[in-house]
């Protein structure tokens, strides 16, 4: 297996529909030790899933749920040493947490464009600074960030100008880890998604809009989150042991360059 007795931590794994629960169901399955964090990861979320990677992994998953605003530098050392304290240490970061809003540019409140930044580009930053302390004192470790074709094509799609920023900012921010750490044994990287269906779209998009987007794309579909799973185990395993800095596409074909 893959992750065999890897600690791996994956922040934004809250929702059964998103991209954090599908890379935690597949890196259970795997082999993984996970440790889930979210802003949502109350007891009872939690529960559901660690019900729902049981049944559909078939087996009982060790997993640990932690409750942290990433926004927050202080909350994320709490959580990284708490997942430390459990597992005995961490081998793989995760990075799915974060916010869109569908603005144009001139309707971007300041409160609208510090609150996109703070979550995913502060809170990648804090939650990456968090774990480089411990990987870097073991010399090795791998970063798996998840940033978006937004970032690449300038929005658009999805997100706003202040969304498609924060995402470029997480592109150079792995880079600059990949750099940096690299002679330490530690390695970055960043999956950029185009449309992915989970509930990040529902307010966001039209179905006229989604249509759209679809028609465009050369697989003719949108995205599903185990799409970006895929992506995200190559990139955390062995198989990926070459690899990084690099930025990873996994758009259907939808922004080729
Ligand atoms: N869905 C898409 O179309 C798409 C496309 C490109 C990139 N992405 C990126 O993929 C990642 C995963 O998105 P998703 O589609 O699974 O969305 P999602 O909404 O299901 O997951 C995001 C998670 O981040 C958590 N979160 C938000 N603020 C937080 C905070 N301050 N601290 C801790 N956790 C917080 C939410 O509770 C949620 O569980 C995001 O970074 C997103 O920007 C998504």
């Amino acid at each position: 297996m893959l992750l065999q007795g890897r600690v791996c931590v994956i922040v934004g794994a809250s929702s059964l529909r998103g991209i954090g629960y599908a890379t935690a169901e597949l890196f259970a399955q795997s082999g993984a030790k996970l440790v889930l964090v979210d802003l949502a990861m109350e007891d009872e979320i939690f529960s559901d899933i660690v019900k729902s990677i049981a049944s559909n992994i078939g087996s009982e998953p060790t997993v640990a749920g932690l409750k942290c605003d990433i926004t927050n530098l202080a909350d994320c050392e709490r959580v990284i040493a708490e997942a430390v304290a459990r597992f005995g240490t961490i081998d793989c970061l995760v990075n799915c947490a974060g916010i869109v809003l569908a603005q144009s540019m001139l309707s971007i409140a300041e409160a609208d464009y510090d609150r996109i930044l703070d979550v995913n580009l502060k809170g990648t930053f804090n939650v990456c600074k968090s774990v480089l302390a411990i990987f870097a004192a073991k010399k090795c470790g791998v970063i798996v960030n998840l940033a978006s074709v937004a970032a690449q094509r300038g929005g658009g799609l999805v997100g706003g100008a202040h969304y498609a920023a924060s995402k470029g900012g997480v592109v150079s921010l792995t880079k600059t880890i990949a750099r940096e750490f690299g002679p330490q044994g530690i390695r970055a990287n960043v999956i950029c998604p185009s449309m992915v269906e989970t509930a990040m779209l529902d307010g966001n998009l039209s179905r006229e809009k989604f249509d759209e987007i679809v028609a465009g794309i050369p697989l003719r579909r949108p995205g599903k989150p185990s799409d970006i799973a895929g992506a995200c185990l190559f990139l955390a395993s062995e198989l990926s042991a070459y690899v990084t800095g690099a930025t990873i596409d996994v758009n259907g074909g939808s922004h080729i360059h």
